[in-house]
């Protein structure tokens, strides 16, 4: 299969709504990572994406709508403060975990009585969402484990004759995957750290709880339980104030005969002279939107990225240290 990538226009939304409506898949822009996206009604369509991504079957996808999409067909709204949530935080790169009415196929919920939904800001995923007018599923467009793609030459490096069209819609700005936030409880809870944080939340709702997933729980998002986010290269993390280390690993590296990078806020760069860097930037929206690009970069550059750590898990940085600990850790 020949695998084209077309910028969002008026004609390219019509391909794929048409390729979508088929019962097929394809690469789908967002503002936080790009998506591999097919019907959710369409148990055939959610099967390819699976296999495309040699994803493990109990990881549920999440369903995609329009701002203009009515809740009430997909999903059980149980507790008042979810209204709040919504009209503050979407479109956005928030997904919220409800009952689920079953529109979306089994296949896609991995069985589960839930559904989680997001509503993305990205102009050219709103114009696909609202021509297809149906909820569209879409985990990130890697193959399993592997960095998520934040733009159309990245999902094509991993999907590249898997699928027929991936629309372009630019560099993701949020750049690393949706808060999910469950809400079918009486206080939120988060499953999975991202650019609406706990702090963002807490200031509309009041509560906001952290999932903790313990050994042996039974997991309630599937997703935290798998390695992720991969580079196919060495890596290492080490803490900001452990910069001796990172110079030792580094040097290590070279005299193995290798090419190490060290990825970091560029805050940290400027402590490492004479050193490879992958600079992240230094606000951590800056970093949150760098991070994937940058681990793409260097898996391509590097032998080994030695990465620095960020130094709280306040804010945003709850996000990045969650991908960084799984990517690098
Ligand atoms: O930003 C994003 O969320 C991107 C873009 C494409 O929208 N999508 C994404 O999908 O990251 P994926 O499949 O890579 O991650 C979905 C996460 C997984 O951790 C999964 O376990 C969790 O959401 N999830 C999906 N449905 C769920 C449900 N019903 N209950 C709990 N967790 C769920
Ligand atoms: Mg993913």
């Amino acid at each position: 299969m020949q695998t084209l990538i077309k910028s969002v226009d008026e004609q390219s939304v019509e391909s794929a709504k048409k390729i979508l409506l088929d019962g097929g898949v394809i690469g789908m822009p967002t503002e936080t990572v790009y998506g591999l996206a097919g019907v959710g009604t369409m148990p055939e369509a959610v099967k390819k994406i699976f296999e495309i991504k040699g994803r493990p079957s109990d990881n549920p996808l999440i369903a995609h709508v329009h701002k203009h999409y009515d809740l009430d067909k997909l999903v059980l709204v149980k507790h008042d403060y979810v209204y709040k949530l919504i009209e503050k935080f979407t479109p956005g790169p928030l997904t919220l975990v409800f009952e689920s009415k079953r529109v979306v196929c089994d296949e896609a919920t991995c069985g589960g009585d839930t559904l989680a939904v997001r509503i993305p800001s990205h102009q050219g995923c709103q114009q696909l969402l609202q021509a297809v007018d149906m909820p569209v599923v879409a985990p990130s467009a890697n193959l399993s484990k592997h960095t998520s793609p934040v733009t159309a030459e990245h999902v094509y490096n991993d999907l590249n004759g898997k699928i027929p069209l991936i629309l372009d819609g630019g560099k993701c700005t949020g750049g690393i995957e949706s808060t999910v936030l469950d809400v079918t409880g009486e206080i939120p809870r988060i499953l999975r750290a991202g650019l609406v944080t706990k702090e963002m939340i807490e200031e509309v709702v009041g509560k906001c709880l952290i999932a903790e997933h313990k050994e042996g729980d039974r997991v309630k998002s599937p997703g935290v339980k798998y390695k992720h986010y991969r580079p196919n290269c060495k890596t290492a993390l080490f803490e900001e104030k452990e910069l001796d280390l990172v110079k030792k690993a580094y040097q290590e590296e070279i005299d193995c005969g290798g090419k190490p990078f060290v990825m970091c806020a560029d805050h940290v760069g400027e402590k490492l002279k004479g050193v490879n860097l992958l600079l992240l930037g230094d606000t951590p929206e800056k970093i949150a939107s760098n991070l994937y690009d940058k681990l793409l970069e260097g898996e391509r550059k590097a032998t080994l990225i030695i990465a620095v750590a960020m130094p709280d898990e306040k804010g945003v940085n709850m996000g990045i240290m969650n991908r960084l600990r799984k990517s690098c850790g």
